[in-house]
């Protein structure tokens, strides 16, 4: 018998709901499809489980498929710290923070190009290419073939993919030829001695960590990786917060009578509407939970999005979307995870739903929806994948 079914189109369109029974009813739920796995969805079990790497390992990666082989997010210590260093060798908090300017820059060119037109879906025009854009600036992609990427993105959130399969860089597809082809043509550059630009791509070509390089391999699965990991989950942000603002008018007026409370609307964002609903850990022996007991390599999923509104944790208003909330505590979400794993992009993604959603209300008056947004289908993920808008034009006005 199964405690809930992650895959019913419910589950997504009323995730909450589904996540307070959970927590109230079977905190350690069983689910049976396609085969047994569970989920944990109070604050302090997930908690648990992401500080006990050793027991709850990554090893099988973090989705319902099994995915070793892979980086960062596939690895446990040591493997995992080797990774870790090396992605700090790429960017620093302090780096993603310089790209402020630039960021600014390209979100006004991107509302540059939709603003007369008066409505449209803010998705496509505005969400979607903003991370892509971004992220194909840190790693040293060509932003013109951006749009190739995107199936690789589309990867995750595609309803045909398996349940938490992604697409691994590795497969001969268009995608991971260009990546192949930036690659090979960024080694002769290193190998000619010629200047080579500051990014990502550059730095992982001529890391040397421990007295080693990174093979061809590696190199692609950190790219596919990086890629992946800030292209759709920040999308997710933006349209999450734009959505919610736009549906709970009141708060929209506090933030736009008080732009300071730009950084806590993005931590209750993240809180409220976590992009990602959760993440998989596997047990590295038999062991048993809430007197359950489960046998080794059982697929448990710590669910971000339930803890992040357990009121146990957050006390009785933990359903209430407000910006207001004590900033000291909302900053303690799981959307970026938590432990050894916590996500390196959050200081990025913060940033670009900072400088997004500020632009986006400030430079089209009378922002409203003109339909109900239509739900991402892939299971891992919360968010809009349309977002029907208008606003009023110089035009028009
Ligand atoms: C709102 C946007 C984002 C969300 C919600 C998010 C969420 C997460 C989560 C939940 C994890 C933990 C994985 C786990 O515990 O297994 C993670 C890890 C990671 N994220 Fe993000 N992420 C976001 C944006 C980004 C961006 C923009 C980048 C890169 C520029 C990035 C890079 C990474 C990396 C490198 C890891 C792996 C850390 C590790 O395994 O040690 N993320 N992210």
């Amino acid at each position: 018998m199964s405690d809930f079914d992650f895959f019913d189109p419910d589950f997504q369109k009323n995730t909450q709901t589904h996540f307070q029974r959970m927590q109230r009813e079977c905190p350690f739920a069983h689910a049976d499809k396609p085969f047994d796995w569970y989920a944990v969805t109070r604050e302090a079990d997930v908690a648990e489980l992401l500080k006990d790497w050793e027991l709850w390992t990554s090893f099988s990666g973090p989705g319902l498929a099994n995915q070793s082989g892979g980086v960062l997010v596939t690895v446990d210590p040591p493997e995992h710290l080797f990774d870790r260093r090396l992605i700090n060798k790429a960017f620093s908090p302090a780096q993603l923070l310089a790209m402020e300017d630039d960021i600014t820059a390209l979100i006004n060119e991107l509302i540059d190009r939709f603003i007369e037109e008066g409505e449209g879906d803010l998705v496509p025009l505005f969400t979607m290419p903003v991370p892509l854009i971004v992220i194909a600036r840190l790693l040293g992609l060509d932003e013109d073939l951006v749009t190739q990427m995107r199936p690789l993105a589309d990867a995750v959130i595609h309803p045909d993919t398996p349940p938490g399969k992604i697409e691994r860089p590795e497969q001969d597809t268009p995608q991971t030829r260009y990546l192949r082809s930036m690659m090979d043509s960024r080694r002769a550059m290193h190998a000619n001695g010629e200047k080579m630009p500051d990014d990502v791509l550059s730095t992982l070509i001529t890391a040397e960590l421990d007295g080693r390089t990174l093979t061809d391999e590696e190199v692609m699965g950190f790219m596919g990786f990086l890629f992946i990991a800030g292209s759709q989950t920040t999308t997710q942000l933006i349209g999450n917060l734009i959505y919610r603002l736009l549906q709970q008018p009141d708060q929209l007026e506090l933030l736009m009578n008080d732009w300071s409370l730009l950084p806590n609307a993005v931590e209750e964002s993240l809180r409220f509407d976590a992009p990602v609903n959760g993440l998989f850990r596997t047990n590295t022996r038999d062991t048993e939970v809430h007197g359950v007991k489960i046998p080794q390599d059982t697929k448990v999923i710590c669910m971000f999005g339930a803890a992040n509104i357990d009121p146990e944790f957050w006390g009785e208003d933990a359903g209430e979307f407000n910006i207001m909330r004590n900033p000291q505590l909302t900053k303690r979400h799981y959307a970026f995870g938590k432990g050894i794993h916590y996500c390196m992009g959050a200081p990025l993604a913060r940033l670009e739903g900072r400088v997004a959603v500020k632009a986006i209300f400030e430079r089209l008056p009378n922002l409203r929806l003109t339909g109900e947004p239509k739900e991402i289908a892939a299971h891992v993920m919360h968010g809009v994948d349309s977002l029907p808008v208008a606003w009023d034009t110089a035009e028009g006005s």
